[in-house]
């Protein structure tokens, strides 16, 4: 069965994007087939893994959402052998726009999903823009479980109330299990004493749902997107942040029940897609 696991929080710079990215490519190295649906308007995890091309507009998740072009047709292959990506487009902004006036607006992404060879992958990871618009409830309304990047760089308590609100609503009106398999801590820095707080604070309010490993502050974080490479590919064997996506990656597949590197699963190769896969 696919997994399909959201990254959300309507705040900006919290790390969802690095998050999404680096745990895609941890589960993809340790044998799992994963797709990276990228739902964020701004595409800056399809920037880091997919070199721009031109007539890539027509094959995106906007062009699947809003012109029922489908999900098979527009994923693409990256550097991390098992992981594949669907691109956001530029288009994606004007989506929660057009969305307005469909039917079943909430659960569009949802019908593309299921409209699609999804037992091809054994993990969907949907990153989100960081606000709680249509196309941001979509994601969380698809999704089996919820992943939630903390920024230990500010305190974000009232934040995480609405985001906790928000998944309450969801679940009440639309039915949605939007079940949070963790809270993720991130840019962690020891020296700065708002980082102890907001830890204390979140392991605090929501116990064990905290992910025991945290994401260290790290300017290889910053540096890697440019590059157009993931952690895994620009760190060196032993850098910490690479250290810090490897422990989450096997606390993610511990709580998804997904079992270790020996998975029965093969990485998916290129050459198993559909031939508009490799334009
Ligand atoms: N652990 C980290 N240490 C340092 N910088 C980070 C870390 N994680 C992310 N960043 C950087 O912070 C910025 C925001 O991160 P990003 O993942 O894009 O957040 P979001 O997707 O929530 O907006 C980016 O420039 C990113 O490279
Ligand atoms: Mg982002």
């Amino acid at each position: 069965m696919t997994r399909i696991v959201c990254i959300a929080n309507q705040k900006g710079g919290v790390g969802k994007t690095t998050t999404a990215v680096n745990l895609a490519a941890g589960l993809a190295r340790r044998g799992k087939r994963v797709l990276l649906v990228d739902l964020d308007i701004q595409g800056s995890a399809t920037a880091t893994l997919v070199a721009p091309s031109p007539g890539r507009e027509a094959l995106s998740m906007a062009a699947c959402l809003v012109r029922d072009v489908g999900l098979d047709d527009i994923v693409v292959p990256t550097s991390t052998p098992g992981l594949f990506v669907a691109p956001a487009g530029e288009e994606l902004a004007t989506v929660d726009l057009h969305l307005a006036s469909v039917m079943g607006r909430e659960r569009a992404l949802e019908r593309v999903l299921r409209g699609s060879t999804l037992d091809r992958w054994d993990v969907v990871l949907v990153d989100t823009a960081p606000y709680l618009g249509l196309l941001t409830i979509n994601a969380l309304v698809s999704a089996e479980k919820v992943l939630v990047p903390v920024s230990c760089e500010y305190l974000p308590m009232l934040g995480l109330k609405l985001f906790e609100d928000t998944l309450g609503k969801i679940r009440r009106t639309l039915g949605a299990p939007c079940e949070v398999l963790g809270y993720l801590l991130t840019m962690v820095d020891r020296r700065e004493r708002v980082t102890d707080e907001v830890e204390s604070m979140v392991r605090g309010a929501f116990g064990e749902r905290v992910f025991p490993g945290i994401i260290r502050v790290n300017t290889r974080h910053k540096a890697s997107p440019s590059h157009r490479q993931t952690i895994f590919e620009y760190e060196g064997p032993r850098g910490k942040g690479r250290e810090d996506y490897e422990t989450l990656t096997r606390e993610v597949e511990r709580r998804l029940g997904l079992g270790g590197a020996r998975a029965k699963s093969r990485p998916v190769t290129a050459e198993a897609l559909p031939a508009s896969a490799h334009a």
